[in-house]
């Protein structure tokens, strides 16, 4: 794949990873693979803004190659210290090793820790700038979003933002811009990205969307460091964004859960005729054997979490209790949830549930339903109406 000119003298030298498919430790289920995009800026001075992955140096040098001798390189900017945009900063130094490095000082102070490299560096604040020739970029700080390190560059005269991590998603294409992909899947990733990284910043990253549109910067493009580049509505992330970090929900409920004998999901479907009878709209997911990274993204605008378990050793089944942990961290707010499960000789899974979920920041208004062994008639009308209520809570 050749380098992509993205504006006049602005190139996309980054990486395609078609075939990853777990991310941060395997915490994130990368299903449609990733980008790691990396941008070089041609002018009087010449800048690289990011890297990639470490594994994929060589294939970033050779694409920089097609364009300038990496010795070239005047500045590198590192938005990013974590290891899928820095990571071959290393190879690429050794071929520009008098170049000069751009970052936060917390990113100054990663780079030293990952790599023990003394490069010539420049801690930079929110509103410094570097003039490459005809084009100036401004640097914006944007801790939490979602390192300490992490910061924005702008470029004003193309009226470009260098996003780093944010309003990227995990996309693999061999495209580059929203306008020529598929635009549901594009932000199915992109909500399923904020949802599993940056839920729990939701304050910080409206109060940074806020202070950057307060500074009256117009933004035509969105260049982030995964997947896609935004150029045909880059507005339309943006407000995404912000509707995501202010919690703004729909009447839709996500229901979870884990089955031993199949009395549990009898149960979940059984609720979830009940919401389908209100017309509330509801996705159902047996958690051992669902996407995880793909029903958190679901959750992100749902108002209702119902989550379920079958009673083992009188508590919740492993697999939804390793859900739960993460759901818990992700720090969910404004939702209501509730409970349910079946047991054998004494029940415990609904009450772990609630317990979690209260920590989680859900809201419980409705008690928790539980059967013994499988549901009987009565107990069947009782879990559809459980679903009716649920879904009257929501309306
Ligand atoms: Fe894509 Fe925080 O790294």
């Amino acid at each position: 794949m050749k380098p992509m000119e993205i504006k006049k003298g602005i190139y996309w030298v980054g990486v395609v990873d078609w075939n990853v498919r777990s991310f941060h430790g395997h915490t994130y289920n990368t299903s449609r693979g990733t980008t790691y995009n990396a941008y070089l800026i041609v002018d009087d001075k010449i800048a690289l803004v990011d890297t990639v992955y470490g594994p994929f140096a060589n294939e970033l040098i050779n694409r920089i190659k097609e364009i300038i001798p990496p010795e070239k390189i005047d500045y590198v900017i590192s938005n990013h210290v974590e290891t899928d945009h820095s990571g071959a900063m290393p190879a690429l130094m050794k071929l520009c090793p008098k170049a000069r490095v751009f970052g936060t000082a917390k990113c100054k102070e990663g780079l030293y820790r990952n790599y023990y490299e003394n490069w010539d560096f420049q801690t930079v604040k929110t509103g410094d700038t570097l003039k490459l020739g005809k084009r100036t970029l401004t640097f914006v700080e944007a801790p939490m979003i979602h390192w300490p390190d992490s910061m924005f560059t702008y470029c004003r005269e193309e009226e470009l933002l260098l996003s780093n991590d944010a309003f990227g998603q995990h996309y693999a294409s061999n495209f580059r811009f929203d306008d020529e992909v598929e635009v549901c899947g594009l932000m199915d990733e992109a909500k399923k990205y904020y949802a599993n990284i940056l839920w729990p910043l939701g304050a910080l990253i409206s109060k940074k969307i806020e202070d950057v549109l307060k500074m009256g910067i117009p933004i035509k493009m969105v260049a982030p460091a995964h997947g896609i580049i935004w150029r045909k509505d880059p507005g339309k992330i943006i407000k995404s964004y912000l509707g995501w970090a202010k919690n703004e929900t729909k009447p839709k409920v996500v229901i979870v859960y884990e089955t031993m004998w199949k009395s549990t999901e009898k149960m979940a479907r059984l609720i979830m005729e009940g919401l389908t009878d209100s017309g509330i709209e509801a996705k159902l997911y047996d958690i051992a054997d669902a996407d995880r990274t793909l029903v958190i993204g679901e959750m992100l605008d749902a108002k209702g979490f119902l989550i379920g378990s079958s009673t083992h050793d009188n508590d919740m089944l492993p697999n939804i209790a390793g859900f739960l942990e993460l759901l818990k961290g992700l720090r969910p707010k404004s939702r209501f949830a509730a409970a349910f499960g079946s047991y054998g000789w004494a029940g415990g899974a609904a009450a772990s549930i609630e317990k979690i979920l209260k920590e989680a920041g859900a809201e419980i208004k409705m008690p928790s339903i539980s059967c013994k062994f499988v549901p009987d008639s009565s107990e069947e009308i009782k879990c559809y109406e459980f679903g009716k209520d649920f879904a009257k809570m929501l309306q």
